[in-house]
């Protein structure tokens, strides 16, 4: 708009035509859009709390930190950023975006920073983030997305931070996840999750994310009614639900849940099976086993003690019994017979 301007006013009087240029270079030179403001060399462009309805269109080439928080955006075109492709932090936090072309970050190879916080995004094109694949945070947070795609990169490797806290989503495919090898915060709160069989994959990927370290301000269940208001990870085992394979085959020998042989040859078979069949039931029965043998063993041993001691009183009273019963008719008997006998022999002589 601008350079529109000055290229009038240098029609019009000749003798502008070189000063108009030279401010036409020099803004060139510092390359900064109207209204925004530029720092060290224009690697830093800050146009946030701009009124801005839609990207600047004269953003300079070595940008590398691009803001446009706080602004009235609504969309964001095919190639909107292709004049700036060395770009690694892109702010749009707090715009009006319900829209974003799925080519809208096409270019930008080096992004590692991007933040959609606060807009009003519903959906997502499965292909927007294709051409992201060196973005380690992702924000999505303070939307209405209701659905997630599968996929939304081959593969972020770098991806560290991927937030959608406070949206409409009811359910998280694991297979987005699994595609962020790298993550450790995981933002999920507020969204209105449905805590069915289908999040039970879910949960047992949380379940192991947190056990190698990841960070999450976890799942609030909204439904169905037995588990609102509960934490997923809260939620035992033994009383969620596994959902019902789809696998024809499968299926019937599902149905009988309570064979456990059953159970077992659906393991190597059916990977999605043994996933959703509750893992940690073994190590309570395990456990019962154990409880078990010690009780068993306290008893026997107690009962065995008791015994020894039974037969060790009983021993001693049986003694000392004999020993009166014996020591009692004898000694006295014995003796005064003796001495009298000693007595008559000796005062027989006498
Ligand atoms: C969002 O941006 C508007 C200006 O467009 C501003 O008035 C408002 O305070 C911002 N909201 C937040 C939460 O920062
Ligand atoms: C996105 O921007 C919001 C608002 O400025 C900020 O609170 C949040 O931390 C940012 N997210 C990331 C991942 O940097
Ligand atoms: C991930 O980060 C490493 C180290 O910074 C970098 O070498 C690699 O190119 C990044 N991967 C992608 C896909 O950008």
């Amino acid at each position: 708009m601008i350079s529109g301007d000055i290229c009038g006013d240098s029609a019009m009087k000749g003798e502008l035509l070189l000063l108009s240029s030279m401010i036409f270079l020099l803004q060139g030179a510092r390359g900064c859009p109207e209204n925004c403001q530029c720092h060290s060399s224009s690697s830093f462009v800050d146009c946030s709390q701009r009124g801005l309805a839609e990207i600047p269109a004269d953003l300079p080439a070595p940008t590398l930190w691009l803001n446009l928080q706080d602004n009235q955006i609504r969309q964001i075109p095919a190639f909107a950023f292709r004049s700036v492709p060395q770009l690694m932090t892109l702010n749009l936090a707090n715009n009006s975006l319900s829209h974003l072309s799925p080519a809208a970050f096409q270019g930008l190879q080096h992004l590692q920073v991007l933040n959609l916080t606060q807009n009003s995004l519903f959906s997502l094109d499965n292909t927007i983030f294709h051409s992201l694949p060196g973005l380690r945070e992702l924000d999505l947070s303070s939307n209405s997305i209701s659905h997630l795609p599968t996929s939304l990169s081959e593969d972020w490797e770098n991806l560290t931070v991927f937030a959608v806290q406070h949206n409409r989503l009811q359910h998280l495919d694991r297979a987005l996840l699994e595609s962020m090898p790298s993550v450790k915060l995981l933002y999920l709160k507020d969204n209105i999750w449905k805590c069915n069989c289908h999040l039970l994959r879910l949960k047992l990927w949380l379940e192991k994310f947190i056990y190698k370290g990841g960070v999450t301000d976890g799942i609030v269940c909204r439904s169905p009614d037995p588990w609102k208001g509960e934490k997923l990870l809260a939620i035992p085992h033994e009383l969620y639900q596994p959902c019902l394979l789809p696998s024809p085959d499968a299926a019937p020998s599902w149905a009988q849940q309570p064979g456990s042989a059953h159970r077992g040859a659906l393991k190597p078979t059916e990977s999605h099976g043994s996933e959703c069949e509750l893992k940690p039931k073994p190590r309570p029965a395990n456990l019962r086993h154990a409880i078990a043998t010690v009780v068993i063993t306290g008893v026997v041993c107690g009962i065995m003690c008791l015994m020894m001691l039974a037969a060790a009183i009983y021993g001693c009273a049986y003694a000392a019994i004999t020993a009166r019963y014996q020591g009692r008719p004898l000694a006295p008997n014995h003796e005064p017979g003796k001495t009298e006998g000693k007595e008559l022999f000796d005062s027989s002589p006498a």
